[in-house]
């Protein structure tokens, strides 16, 4: 019988017949962080940084511990962490803040046909209001960002690189660290969506010396509704918040105010404290246990998947050569939403669209595709169901007359 140590950990998966193929766009809860965020509904309910009463307090040392965990969790410091509603909140808030300001017309800024929607539509939005440039880095044949062609856009007047760490559709690393080197070369600040990095390696903001860094806590074991941006502290602190409000300001007059320092001064009005504090304990989660075995781990089911999957006639595999968990794919002739719900009739959870990264879909010449997404928790068990069910899907399909 094959051991799974971490499975057990995540009730979804163990009392429901269900093949769990989606953790790419959400990845499930542990019973820990599920607790944590009952413990703060039904135990603590109480804002933060107001109340002195005991549950008041409990909320904000907890809030506040996880400031800590997450800064400790990417060698970055408390001060540098500061709390959004995910990462597309803290891409943005980069973009709006530290791009509308400092960007100006002839400057350039690097992107790539990789991005998910919330790493390119913040820039493109600087660069339609500054009279900026967005500069794409070509992408390679199997679709990779590369140093060489990074090293082919990078110019003098390359103000920003905003680019993905992981793809969330190809599953392809950048090699993001030597990006940021080169970037910095040309005093180009670097922008990273880690949103699908944080939970497949060690991400360490003091090595990559990168300027900024965004992620979500529902793709990490956390709670939705919670994500991180990372700054560091000489750009936080003269970037102007983008939401103004309470318990963000120190001071306020009749016709002016003075904000709090940063992080306190991003996070204006009520915080989702419950999902803070459930991420928290999913960073405990990944604390407590073997990042790299995991990963380890991931990488052997997604061998075995895509090995088997490219035996079926009638398949085509849009990144062959992905070192993560992620296969991206569709049955010949048939749309990918036709064949999720196959998927789904038979408990398989995949996705399928243009997976908020359209420029990919362009890249590949399709409208859509469907992605298998694999975590750790996943078996081998669960593979071979989804490779059973892609071999039905495709005869039935075939005998439907696709
Ligand atoms: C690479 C990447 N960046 C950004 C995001 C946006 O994350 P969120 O929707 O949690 O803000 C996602 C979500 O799928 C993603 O995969």
């Amino acid at each position: 019988m094959e051991q799974n140590i971490w499975r057990a950990d995540f009730p979804q998966i163990t009392e429901k017949d269900m093949i769990y193929l989606d953790s790419a766009a959400s990845s499930l809860k542990p019973n820990s962080v599920i607790m944590a965020v009952t413990h703060y509904d039904h135990d603590l309910s109480a804002n933060i940084h107001r109340g002195v009463y005991k549950e008041a307090y409990e909320a904000t040392f907890l809030y506040e511990e996880t400031r800590e965990k997450v800064a400790r969790f990417i060698n970055a410091i408390p001060e540098e962490i500061v709390f959004t509603r995910g990462a597309t909140a803290a891409l943005n808030l980069v973009a709006l803040s530290y791009g509308l300001k400092n960007i100006h017309p002839g400057d350039e800024i690097i992107v790539s046909e990789l991005e998910h929607h919330s790493s390119l539509l913040p820039w493109q939005n600087v660069a339609l209001k500054t009279g900026a440039k967005l500069v794409y880095v070509p992408l390679d044949s199997e679709g990779r960002i590369t140093i060489a062609n990074f090293e082919s856009v990078l110019s003098d007047h390359t103000k920003v690189v905003a680019l993905t760490y992981i793809s969330n559709v190809l599953g392809y690393i950048t090699p993001i660290a030597e990006i940021i080197t080169l970037a910095h070369a040309k005093k180009a600040i670097t922008v990273i969506d880690a949103a699908q990095a944080i939970e497949h390696m060690p991400v360490d903001v003091k090595t990559l010396k990168c300027d900024f860094l965004a992620f979500s806590g529902h793709k990490m074991l956390g709670p939705t509704g919670i994500g991180i941006l990372y700054g560091k502290q000489e750009y936080l602190e003269i970037m102007e918040p983008i939401e103004v409000g309470g318990d963000m300001n120190d001071n306020v007059n009749k016709y002016d105010a003075e904000w709090k320092d940063s992080p306190y001064k991003f996070e204006a009005g009520t915080m989702p404290i419950a999902s803070a504090i459930g991420l928290g304990t999913a960073i405990d989660y990944w604390q407590e246990h073997n990042i790299m075995a995991m990963e380890d781990h991931v990488r052997r089911l997604r061998k075995y998947t895509y090995t088997q999957i490219k035996k079926i006639p009638g398949i085509t595999i849009y990144n062959p050569t992905s070192e993560t968990g992620l296969i991206a794919f569709n049955i010949d002739g048939v749309h990918a939403h036709d064949a999720s719900s196959y998927f789904a009739e038979h408990n398989v959870c995949l996705r399928a669209g243009h997976h908020c990264a359209q420029l990919v879909m362009k890249w590949l010449n399709i409208e859509a595709c469907l992605r298998a997404s694999l975590f750790f928790y996943n078996t081998f068990a669960d593979c071979d169901r989804f490779i059973d069910a892609t071999k039905n899907a495709v005869k039935f399909f075939h005998k439907m007359g696709f």
